[in-house]
């Protein structure tokens, strides 16, 4: 039988949930651990003791980029802190010119809806936003082919779809997008913590990620890589002081940049959740990024085949490539996530979904155990 190359009672034993729930929904919000949590009270602690301590509270949002970095195997230079993935977007949109000939971007049709909706607002700045149709929850390489035109400045492509799981071929659509001289923009955040990623080879020109999926973070902090040599090329007009060469300049009247992707940086960055996202990042890189994502891979593909063979309707890919995530077709996705709730196990409702998304601290008993309260529910009220 499967195990991990971790120890994993010793990783379950770190994770309080566990005692009484079965978290599947690590597609939403993963579940606080020993480390996540002592995080948030070494700020605490910090603030109450201290009162204030901005130059250890900045040393740690540095060391949260410096943790993200290390993570996508990239450069912490190449990193901007963010709020949210929204904001890393924005930041970025507004950067780019949409006045010339070259003002197409097309997006998946796979985008969380945020990422599309940062596009949709910049045609009031010129941008034409054309779309890359989702077929059989799956979107494909040869529709990328027929939008992209030399005519296109950005490709939008989640590396994971949300909504299925459903993985894209992020080499191959840069190869497409760079051929045509676009620039693109990988939103990782369904991915990212399940699978290795390394941003520098991947070929994307943007890869934005919150923490509070696969990262094991919470909501209130985001980081994007930018290639480097690219940043440069940018002058965002969402910015903010923490954007400048110096930030502790104070001088209103003067625009300059930040080197690299600090340039992308804004306002006072999130303190107590940089905290914190480093703390869940550096754990699940201490227990080795490849065998978490070899583990993630052993119970997203246990999750669907269980699924399949409880005679569940499993919506997009069966097979590889795909996130540990499976998407459940039911037509109260809301009421079956309550009744899950009731049994213990935390799933997440999705539109006309159910999504079970087990992460490294899963054991294949906690998929059988979500799948048989599953098939159950969803025989009495489906
Ligand atoms: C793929 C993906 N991108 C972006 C988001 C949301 O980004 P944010 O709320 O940080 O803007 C989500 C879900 O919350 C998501 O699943």
């Amino acid at each position: 039988m499967k195990s991990p190359e971790y120890d994993l009672d010793a990783v379950r034993s770190q994770i309080p949930i566990l005692r009484t729930h079965i978290p599947m929904n690590n597609c939403s919000q993963a579940p606080q651990c020993s480390a996540t949590r002592a995080a948030a009270d070494a700020y605490l602690t910090s603030w109450n003791e201290a009162g204030m301590d901005w130059d250890a509270w900045i040393g740690e949002v540095d060391a949260a980029r410096a943790e993200f970095a290390a993570f996508v195997g990239a450069q912490a230079g190449d990193v901007a802190i963010a709020t949210s993935v929204s904001q890393a977007t924005a930041s970025i949109a507004s950067g780019l010119d949409f006045t010339g000939t070259r003002r197409g971007v097309v997006a998946s049709g796979g985008e969380f809806p945020t990422v599309g909706h940062v596009w949709l607002a910049q045609e009031r700045f010129g941008a034409e936003v054309s779309w890359v149709p989702v077929r059989d929850g799956m979107i494909h390489l040869e529709d990328y082919a027929s939008a992209i035109r030399e005519e296109t400045l950005v490709v939008s492509a989640c590396r994971g779809y949300y909504q299925t799981g459903f993985k894209q071929d992020i080499g191959a659509i840069a190869e497409l997008a760079h051929e045509h001289g676009a620039l693109l923009y990988v939103d990782a955040y369904q991915t990212l913590g399940s699978e290795t990623f390394d941003a520098p080879s991947s070929g994307a020109d943007f890869v934005a990620s919150g923490c509070l999926k696969f990262l094991m973070g919470i909501p209130g902090i985001a980081f994007l890589w930018v290639r480097p040599g690219i940043a440069e090329r940018l002058e965002p007009s969402i910015t903010g002081w923490f954007g400048r060469e110096n930030p502790y300049a104070f001088n209103a009247q003067q625009l300059d940049w930040g080197d690299g992707a600090r340039r992308l940086d804004t306002g006072t960055p999130p303190v107590m959740e940089a905290y914190i996202a480093r703390a869940g990042m550096a754990w699940m890189r201490e227990l080795g990024l490849a065998a978490i994502a070899d583990w993630d891979a052993h119970l997203g593909l246990h999750t669907v085949r269980g699924a399949l063979a409880r005679g569940l309707e499993v919506l997009g890919p069966i097979d590889e490539p795909r996130a540990p995530m499976t998407a459940i077709a039911c037509t109260d996705s809301h009421a079956v996530e309550a009744a899950l709730r009731e049994r213990g196990i935390i799933a997440s409702a999705r539109g006309p979904a159910i999504r079970l998304a087990p992460h490294f601290y899963n054991t294949t008993d906690d998929v059988n155990q979500a799948l048989d309260a599953l098939a159950d529910v969803m025989e009495s009220a489906p």
